[in-house]
């Protein structure tokens, strides 16, 4: 474990004798987490209080982890659980054992935690035993599908958060229902956005090489999608077709891959369909911009096309981001196969859904937090 040798942005000591400062420590674990704690670390440093930065190392290669936090400008001198994979309860258990001596050592001020994944309720869990303020970023989503690990991190760390910062009207709503005290919620827009609108002008310079003037970007990673290997083999058989029509980009997440090579397929994927290796934020942001249509199954990349407005389908049966598809550019195409067939086809043939941007989604979301933490 690589330990911090001062808290980030630290201030020498006369400076720290003069005004009390309030010590945030953020943790951050999974590829999404990243640019929800960029904008956040900034703006609460503008306003003069101390940040640590807990990675827990739930997600480890160098394209799914470090080169986020070189593009987003994230602390290098964070500390790293090194936790690596394992099964849930293990992952979970592991990043609970870790983390606590940690926040023993740091007694922060408040405890900062972000989406959904299993480094947050980890973190949510050993803040709220050791009684330290827990804040939650992107609170009150619900899918109302607990089939997805997700929706479990989501509703126990709600529980457990002290202040709990939403991206829209229905976050609140769910957070009402499930009992949490209407002071504690804030609405105050999307914090991943605030990443996207302050790097968007600079990532036309990572563009990949080589592209098709229209192409069709796509990422897959959900268990429920595939880790089923026949569903998988039909979805890349799907897209193999559907990428005659138009090419299609596919970065690939660890999982998939892990997967796909277990299915043995003897032709795979042919010039119009393009495995490649994930790809840093800058270039996979560059690439959505230009996307003639998006097909994934990921939570953030709906929210990222509905403010790029570029029509997404979405491979699942619900989402814990509605207002993508009531307001946004997003569509459930769900598990039927026709159905994506169908749609995919509609947008060629001109009828791209483009929607609209919704409320307080503006590059301002961190900093109305941290108004209000300060
Ligand atoms: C996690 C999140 C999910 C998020 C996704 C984004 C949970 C429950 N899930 O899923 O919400 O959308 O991240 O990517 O927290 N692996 C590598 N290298 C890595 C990271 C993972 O090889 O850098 C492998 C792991 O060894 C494992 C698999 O990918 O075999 C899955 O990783 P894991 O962290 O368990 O969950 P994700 O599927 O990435």
């Amino acid at each position: 474990m690589s330990v911090l040798e001062r808290p980030l942005g630290a201030m020498p000591a006369a400076a720290r004798n003069a005004a009390p400062q309030k010590h945030f420590l953020h943790v951050v674990g999974a590829r999404p987490n990243f640019m929800k704690a960029a904008p956040m670390i900034r703006a609460l440093s503008r306003r003069g209080s101390v940040q640590t930065l807990v990675h827990t190392g739930q997600h480890y290669d160098f394209n799914m982890s470090e080169v986020f936090f070189e593009q987003l400008g994230l602390p290098r001198q964070a500390t790293n659980l090194e936790v690596g994979p394992g099964s849930h309860a293990k992952q979970t258990a592991e990043i609970m054992m870790r983390l606590e001596p940690v926040l023993l050592e740091q007694e922060p001020a408040a405890v900062v935690v972000y989406g959904d994944v299993n480094s947050t309720v980890a973190a949510a869990l050993v803040s709220a035993k050791l009684r330290i303020p827990l804040v939650h970023v992107e609170a009150g989503l619900r899918s109302f599908d607990r089939s997805m690990p997700e929706e479990i991190n989501r509703l126990l760390t709600d529980q457990v958060a002290d202040t709990l910062f939403t991206p829209s009207a229905e976050a609140d709503e769910n957070l009402q229902r499930e009992g949490i005290a209407r002071e504690k919620i804030f609405r105050v827009g999307n914090v991943m956005i605030d990443s996207l609108v302050r790097l968007l002008p600079e990532s036309a310079q990572h563009l990949p090489p080589h592209l098709p003037d229209k192409f069709a970007l796509a990422t897959l990673h959900r268990p429920g999608n595939v880790d089923v290997p026949a569903y998988l083999r039909q979805l890349l058989g799907t897209f193999a077709e559907l990428s005659k029509k138009m090419p299609i980009i596919f970065p690939v997440h660890p999982r998939t891959r892990l997967r796909i090579g277990e299915l043995h397929l003897d032709v795979m994927p042919n010039g119009t369909l393009h495995l490649l290796d994930p790809l840093p934020y800058l270039s996979f942001l560059a690439l959505e911009q230009r996307a003639t249509v998006v097909i994934t199954d990921s939570g953030g990349i709906q929210e990222e096309t509905t403010f790029l407005r570029v029509p997404c389908l979405t491979l699942r049966e619900s989402t814990e981001r509605p207002i993508t598809v009531t307001l946004g550019s997003n569509t459930l195409v769900g598990r039927e196969i026709g159905r994506l067939v169908g749609e995919f086809e509609s947008v060629l043939a001109g009828r791209p859904k483009r929607g609209a941007i919704p409320p307080l989604w503006d590059g301002h979301a961190a900093e109305r937090i941290a108004a209000i933490l300060a």
